[in-house]
């Protein structure tokens, strides 16, 4: 695994997004693997200043997301498909119909996961962008999720509905489970960019650089894959 140590938040998301226009110059139809969370907020603000400012096109590309929270849905501003349509498509060419995420409120969920995981196989991501949760989770892959896990419905652990509540009005607001795609689909990457920010990370961060890789903090997996970047900043990288 390589990584960029910087200084702050803002030189984590410009050498992110460094890595993500690479991708889609050399590739204009690159499928991008997206997240949620604050942690990527920075660098998808940076894609669209450059979109505005440089003219980089995403009418090629394709984006398939980690995860939803079941029960939410685009009329929910809570939910992580609203989160990717106000914080990164609208404010880039990309076309909302070659934008992926499962569907929170599809009324058979293993069928959902089913549907997904097979648009996966068609959808082989040529950069995938990770957060992490301070247990060491990636999407909604909580600690004992199997390496060679697919997408399936989670149930959140405490430590992630308490991180997340903040979000909410209150954490009873916090769906208790979700759809996730699963380790093997994010190994499937081609290229896996990891960042972490804020001293709250430092636990994961240390597990994922210098802990046994075990399914106990499933973001240890990351060293397995052969062109894996973690990107953090000094808080969230000072025990490494
Ligand atoms: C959620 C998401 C993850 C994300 C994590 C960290 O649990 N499912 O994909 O990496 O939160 O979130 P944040 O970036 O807000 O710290």
């Amino acid at each position: 695994m390589k990584i960029i140590k910087v200084k702050n938040y803002d030189e984590m998301s410009e050498e992110a997004l460094k890595i993500v226009l690479n991708v889609v110059k050399n590739k204009p139809n690159a499928v991008l693997g997206l997240a949620t969370g604050s942690t990527p907020l920075g660098l998808y603000a940076k894609m669209a200043e450059d979109h505005k400012q440089n003219g980089t096109s995403y009418a090629e590309c394709r984006a398939v997301n980690l995860d939803e929270y079941v029960g939410l849905d685009v009329n929910s501003d809570q939910s992580y498909v609203y989160f990717m349509r106000e914080n990164l498509f609208k404010n880039i060419d990309i076309k909302l119909e070659n934008t992926h995420i499962e569907n929170g409120k599809a009324a058979d969920k293993d069928e959902e996961c089913t549907r997904y995981n097979a648009l996966l196989d068609e959808l082989q991501q040529d950069i995938q962008i990770l957060g992490i949760g301070s247990n060491g989770h990636i999407a909604f892959n909580e600690p004992g999720t199997p390496f060679d896990s697919v997408t399936h419905i989670v149930d959140l652990a405490e430590s992630t509905i308490k991180d997340n509540s903040r979000l909410f009005n209150s954490i009873d607001e916090v769906p208790r489970q979700a759809f996730t795609m699963g380790l093997s689909n994010i190994m499937n990457a081609k290229k896996i960019v990891i960042l972490a920010n804020g001293s709250g990370k430092a636990y994961a961060i240390n597990e994922l650089v210098n802990g046994e890789i075990r399914e106990d903090v499933p973001a240890t997996i990351l060293r397995n894959h052969p062109d894996c970047t973690l990107i953090c900043d000094e808080l969230a990288g000072k025990d490494i």
